[in-house]
């Protein structure tokens, strides 16, 4: 890994806030800028070089998803703007029309707001009923409390693999089999997981997945549905429009399109496709095994750093990803925050999007620092510093 290829860390700040975005190499930018500059056309229209050029790169893009969660056939991978839109597709255009009033689906109470809110609106629509799977001591998900609140209504489970505050790593690939044993579709939120370690939606046998492209060194707007061609077959597109259709007449003859291009209506994000790309690219030459476990041994270091301060206190030293939650005694976490800012220490401090959490840790706010394959002990180092030092905090933020 190599730090100069990216622009932004060139600047005087250490940036610990990568589970809200993270910084984009000088590939991706480039190849934004190229597409701009060098072949902007849109794509799956027109019949000149220019156009096929870019129809070619944008279903490449396709196919290097596919490979990097490896998915079965790339007309499983469907471009949105964002894991929120993958996730309200899967809830809206599938979920709406395969389940029935009083027919249960589980999540729980760690879970970000897009792998919630559909599903609470859902239920006020067709009348589902959401019910929060329990979570252990250290807010984990374990098979037993999934077992204990499945019941035969019960026929969708839709889960983080990886949550954005607590940071632990659910066990899919058990929860899978028993899901599936039970006629259960298993939903997974990749959002703060695909970006971080291997994606293999065949080995965990997930029906659903959705994940963000600027999570992950690409850029924002973009991101991924996948599901499995049985039920993208079954989805009844979200928006309809240019691209998607084959035939439609006045008479209302309408023919529309195969997957994935019936559920990709208007003109995507095409730039950000190509960007998703590069950023794939970048993370696969370094090995996504090598991303987490650098992540893990940052993790641990800045932990044992963070025990060391008395005034700290460490929500989720127990879980597996690069997310670490704290707060300072008697200060608000918005407070280290801004303390934090005032030494150029990006991190994040309040409920993370994921408001039900405080029903988990008691607490209701937090700071967050989210690790990624830039960050170094060094910086580390300097945020304990800063830490350590902080009885002036008040002269500073006020
Ligand atoms: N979901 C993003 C986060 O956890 C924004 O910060």
């Amino acid at each position: 890994m190599n730090r100069e290829d990216f622009p932004m860390l060139k600047k005087d700040i250490i940036y610990f806030d990568n589970g809200a975005t993270t910084f984009k190499p000088k590939k991706v930018i480039n190849k934004i800028v190229d597409y701009y500059e060098n072949y902007t056309a849109n794509a799956h229209r027109g019949d000149y070089d220019l156009s096929h050029k870019v129809d070619v790169e944008y279903e490449d893009t396709r196919e290097v998803v596919r490979k990097f969660i490896n998915a079965r056939e790339k007309e499983e991978i469907v471009f949105t703007s964002g894991t929120t839109e993958s996730i309200n597709m899967i809830v809206f255009s599938f979920m709406k029309y395969y389940l029935n009033p009083g027919d249960e689906v589980l999540i729980t109470k760690t879970e970000h707001a897009s792998n919630v809110l559909p599903w609470f609106e859902l239920e006020k629509e067709i009348g589902i009923v959401v019910k929060f799977i329990p979570l252990n001591k250290d807010q984990k998900v374990e098979l037993s409390a999934i077992k204990s609140v499945v019941t035969d209504k019960t026929k969708v489970v839709s889960i983080a693999y990886v949550t954005n505050v607590i940071g632990d790593v659910r066990p899919i690939m058990e929860i899978s089999k028993y899901l599936h044993d039970n006629n259960i579709l298993l939903v997974v939120d990749g959002a703060q997981s695909v970006p971080h370690r291997v994606t293999d939606v065949i080995r965990d046998n997930i029906d659903f997945l959705a994940f963000s492209g600027h999570k992950m060194l690409g850029p924002t707007g973009v991101g991924v549905l996948y599901g499995k061609k049985k039920y993208l077959e079954m989805m009844k597109p979200f928006k309809y429009g240019g691209g998607m259709n084959s035939i439609f007449e006045s008479n209302k003859e309408i023919e529309y399109k195969d997957i994935p291009l019936r559920l990709e209506a208007g003109t995507q994000n095409i730039a950000g496709v190509l960007g998703l790309k590069e950023a794939i690219l970048y993370l696969q030459n370094i090995g996504m095994e090598k991303i987490e476990e650098h992540e893990k041994n940052l993790k641990q270091y800045a932990i044992s750093k963070l025990k060391e301060i008395p005034n700290i206190t460490v929500y989720n030293e127990n879980t597996e990803s690069g997310i670490i939650i704290f707060n300072m005694d008697k200060i608000f976490a918005e407070d280290t925050s801004k303390y934090l800012n005032h030494y150029h220490i990006c991190v994040r401090a309040g409920n993370h999007c994921s408001k039900m959490v405080k029903d988990e840790i008691i607490v209701k706010n937090t700071c967050r620092i989210s690790l990624y394959l830039y960050n170094t002990k060094e910086e580390i180092d300097k945020l304990i510093d800063v830490l350590k030092n902080s009885s002036n905090i008040y002269d500073i933020i006020l």
